[in-house]
């Protein structure tokens, strides 16, 4: 059974407590939450006021996903917030072994973000460094884009890694999860499926989550 973790870029920005809620009592186990600075990407999401905001009052783990250039200036307010995980994707950052040690050293469980456009081989010399690995199903910056099937040989090549190496860090498939996708993403080795749209568009929240719970 895969964990869920709820990407709150699709809740409606306005109703965002309710529909948090909603997913936690549906059995959500963490929080997604996609910081955009209009430069990597070409939308802009989520300061670390937010993550604070959540972190009182929403009680599930947050898993702050930097999609921004520059991170290694950024995530200590994301710290500071409290964040319990905190990704960058792999091609904005030319030190991330640097990088993914500052993040622990603050107690942090430091993620690494691979976009579609990137392979894994890079994770036979990153996994001692890291707690948890994003794979993306599509390309950074929006929700409700289509689903990359090269996601499946890379979730593949990304096991057989970690198998080859002896350290196994949990991977997440973020974007363009639905319960058709989800089911195969869980069946080919991810432990969280990252979802937006598939969960806040349509009112159903809670079934939505519970479905994916399920898979
Ligand atoms: C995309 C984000 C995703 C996004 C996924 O840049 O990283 O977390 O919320 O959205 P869906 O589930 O709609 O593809
Ligand atoms: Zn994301």
């Amino acid at each position: 059974m895969a964990k869920v973790s709820a990407s709150i870029l699709a809740c409606n920005q306005v109703r965002i407590g309710e529909e948090v809620q909603a997913a936690k009592q549906a059995g959500a186990d963490l929080l997604h939450v996609d910081v955009m600075d209009g430069v990597y990407v070409q939308n802009l999401a989520c300061g670390p006021q937010m993550v604070a905001d959540l972190k009182r009052d929403c009680g599930l783990p947050i898993s702050v996903h930097m999609e921004l250039l520059r991170p290694e200036i950024f995530w200590p307010m994301f710290a500071r917030a409290g964040a319990d995980i905190l990704t960058f994707q792999l091609d904005v950052c030319r030190n991330p072994i640097h990088l993914l040690r500052e993040i622990r050293a603050a107690g942090i469980r430091a993620g690494l973000g691979i976009g579609p456009a990137y392979g894994v081989e890079s994770l036979r010399y990153l996994l001692h460094h890291m707690d948890w690995l994003i794979l993306m199903s599509v390309e950074p910056g929006y929700g409700g884009q289509p689903f990359e099937e090269s996601i499946f040989e890379k979730l593949q090549r990304a096991r057989q890694i970690m198998e080859e190496s002896g350290r196994r860090v949990p991977i997440c498939v973020d974007g363009g999860v639905t319960e058709e996708t989800g089911r195969r993403l869980v069946k080919a080795g991810a432990d969280v499926l990252i979802a937006g749209s598939f969960l806040f568009q349509g009112n159903k929240i809670g079934r939505r989550v519970r479905s994916l719970k399920a898979l």
